[in-house]
């Protein structure tokens, strides 16, 4: 077994190539065609870091990483890729896994709050545009101001609805809130919720600290989420990754320099983080990769070609391993020569001819030395998987979820008072007070007089709030965080 500080070997040219593992953080790359085995890279580090203790988080676009808690062997080409590499010590293994899921069938179900996901966030999920996002801001305000909660798409949808008939009265103290707008948000939240969205936002929520965790031997636990039917909606999927980085800037200490990395992030089929991203959103996620190394997690990017990444998070991506790409027309001719740019030159190695011509498997491989400076590329033979390649069966699945040490304590959901609850005991409390005005033949109430009865029973139920633990999310206005989100409770 691996001890701590154990450099990670991912690689084999004429000597190992290793991970320094207080390199670990300083983030990486795994690029190539498709077929090229950035998967089998991606589970051979993942493996290796649950061996010296560090546990990694994954989503699992095409379920072809079930297969980690149970040994390998099966696999020909891995049987014969140990022999070639003259591994005389290998021994096929599996590794502690905790299987997670959005839709809660193939996993733990994974939730997060709407505050906590933020208003920024939310509208990258909705498609929202500019003067649409701002709205949705004032919204999240209005919910704030009044002690409002916002936990399940509920109470997005009351929240929604009760600033849009509320608008004018509104306006006064929070600025144009127009109904188009407000409209256009509640479309968005229609076909969010018929990609089944709705059961990913609510409580509970999920603890970031669950991820980070190690098995009785020491080993890191591998987080694998289940996302080939949540890749089916890329924006969700995501922004939704981009969310857990997110809040584990926020919650994780200050790690200094650490000997290794606290928890490693795989982000798998990047691109669609920055595929039609705003400017803002590019900058923000920028922040995100460069400042969470301090908090010791180490973000690896997979994705088919380096320039699906924009330069300012290219440029800080240390660990690389570059697949084969494909050179058919001009414009792959071109991407294979900038990708080669990327790569510290090497003499005697044409970078940009090798690249068209590794096999599966194999890769140009560049990492950090001690001084944090890239080592010169170097061509050469990914290390095999230890665990199976094929993927689990839903009974070995059910088995593995049932077995583990988290079972039970997200199965089911938490759905109190919040938002939605509130405006709807409103509706129904007013509804009775019109009914008595009208039977006594006065005119009612005006607008105003409303949202004065609103707040006042929202500063009741926000002081009830603060009382307990959900207070903090209440004082998210006033904290601020990096996406506009909430805190945690
Ligand atoms: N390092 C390796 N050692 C042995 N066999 C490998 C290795 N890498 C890949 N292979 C073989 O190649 C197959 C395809 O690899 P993999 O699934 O990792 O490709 P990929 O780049 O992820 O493809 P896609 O883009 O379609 O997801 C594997 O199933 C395995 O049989
Ligand atoms: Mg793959």
């Amino acid at each position: 077994m691996n001890t701590e500080t154990t450099p990670l070997v991912i690689a084999k040219s004429k000597a190992e190539i290793v991970i320094l593992p207080k390199m670990a953080n300083r983030h990486g790359l795994i690029a190539g065609a498709t077929g090229t085995g950035k998967t089998v890279t991606l589970r051979t580090l993942a493996e290796q870091f649950s061996l010296i203790g560090v546990p990694v988080f994954m989503a699992d676009v095409k379920g072809d990483l079930s297969g980690l808690p149970f040994p390998g062997g099966e696999n020909a080409r891995v049987r014969e890729r140990v022999r070639e590499l003259g591994f005389e010590h290998f021994r096929f293994q599996g590794f502690p896994v905790i299987f997670w899921d959005v839709f809660g069938e193939q996993g733990h179900p994974v939730r997060a709050t709407v505050s906590e996901m933020g208003p920024l966030l939310l509208s990258r999920i909705l498609a929202l545009n500019e003067i649409q996002s701002a709205v949705l801001t004032l919204v999240f305000k209005v919910a704030d101001d009044n002690g409002l909660l916002l936990l399940d798409l509920k109470d997005l949808r009351a929240i929604l609805q009760f600033v849009g008939e509320q608008a004018p009265q509104l306006q006064k103290a929070y600025g144009n809130i127009s109904a188009a707008s407000i409209g256009a948000i509640q479309r968005g939240l229609l076909t969010l919720e018929q990609q089944g969205a709705s059961a990913f936002f609510g409580e509970p929520a999920l603890n970031l600290h669950d991820l980070i965790q190690s098995d009785g031997t020491g080993r890191g636990f591998i987080n694998v989420l289940a996302a080939d039917r949540l890749l089916q909606s890329p924006k969700l999927y995501a922004t939704f990754l981009l969310w857990m980085l997110a809040e584990l800037f926020e919650q994780l200490p200050e790690a200094g320099d650490p000997e290794k990395p606290k928890l490693v992030f795989f982000f798998d089929e990047a691109h669609l983080l920055f595929d039609g991203a705003s400017k803002v959103l590019v900058d923000k996620i920028e922040q995100v990769v460069r400042l969470i190394r301090s908090k010791g997690v180490g973000v690896y990017f997979i994705t088919q070609t380096p320039l699906d990444l924009p330069e300012t998070v290219l440029g800080q991506l240390g660990n690389r391993v570059q697949h084969a790409l494909r050179a058919f027309t001009p414009r792959d001719q071109k991407t294979v020569k900038a990708a080669a740019e990327t790569f510290r030159a090497s003499a005697g190695l044409n970078v940009a001819a090798v690249i068209t011509e590794l096999e599966v498997g194999e890769a140009l491989v560049s990492v950090l030395d001690i001084k944090g400076a890239p080592t010169k590329v170097e061509r050469a033979y990914i290390c095999p998987p230890h665990s199976r390649l094929t993927p689990l069966t839903s009974d070995e699945r059910s088995r593995v979820i049932r077995e583990s040490i988290l079972y039970g304590h997200y199965e089911k959901t938490v759905d109190r008072e919040s938002a939605y609850e509130i405006l709807k005991e409103r509706t129904a409390k007013q509804e009775k007070e019109a009914a008595v005005i009208l039977s006594q033949k006065q005119p009612s109430a005006d607008g105003q007089a409303q949202v004065g009865n609103l707040i006042a029973a929202a500063a009741k139920s926000a002081a009830h709030a603060i009382g307990s633990q959900v207070g903090r999310q209440i004082i998210r206005g006033v904290l601020g965080s990096l996406f506009g989100g909430g805190k945690k409770r």
